[in-house]
Parts: C-alpha cells; structure tokens; sequence
C-alpha cells in the first residue's frame, strides 16, 4: 500500500448520555465518518487518503472533531454537510477550511 498523502482520523468516541463532556458519537460522528467513506469512494482517492475513526483527542466540546495529517489541523463542530468542503477543498485542494479549524484556546 502507498504512503497516503492525507490521514483523516475522525473521532467517533461515545459517552453514557448525561455525561459532562459529551461525545463526538453524540454530535452524529458516525454519519461523518460514513459521509467521509462515501466520498472517499465516489472520487476513488483510497490510494491518496486514509480514513481512520478514532476514540477522544481531547476538545470534546467543539465535536464532532476531524484531524488532518500532514498539516496537524483539527476541524470542530463538522457536520455532515462540511464533509464534501473538507474533502474538495482541503484534501484535494490543499486549502484548509478555516471556518472549521478548532480555536488554538481549545487545542
Ligand atoms: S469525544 Fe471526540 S474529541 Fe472528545
């Protein structure tokens, strides 16, 4: 297998509801990482971009959260509806979606 250009980890970390940090399985994580696996499939990019769901990576309160790698950016608060703008403009591009990227007070 080639070295992927870009990992995405997608945290689908679940919590008992009630729980004081809440979840990114509970912000709908799981719909995301579907969402991910679509277009990843769609463009036929397997070879460039790896998808790998995670457990917690820390600022649970901006979830659903996304980690790019190379770059180390950490999107919050992505909905499904982001997913197709993270993949066209980021993967693909090499721009980052700025409205998206977690505040540095939160990670
Ligand atoms: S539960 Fe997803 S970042 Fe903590």
């Amino acid at each position: 297998m080639p070295r992927p250009e870009k990992h995405v980890f997608i945290c689908t970390q679940n919590r008992p509801q009630g729980h004081p940090r809440g979840s990114c399985a509970s912000s709908g994580s799981m719909d995301i990482l579907n969402e991910f696996m679509n277009e990843i499939q769609n463009r036929n990019l397997f070879e460039k971009i790896t998808l790998t769901n995670t457990g917690c990576m820390g600022p649970c309160m901006a979830g659903s959260s996304v980690l790019v790698y190379p770059e180390g950016i950490l999107y919050g608060k992505v909905k499904k509806a982001d997913v197709k703008t993270i993949v066209e403009q980021h993967l693909i591009g090499g721009e980052p979606v700025t409205n998206l990227i977690v505040p540095k007070e939160l990670w």
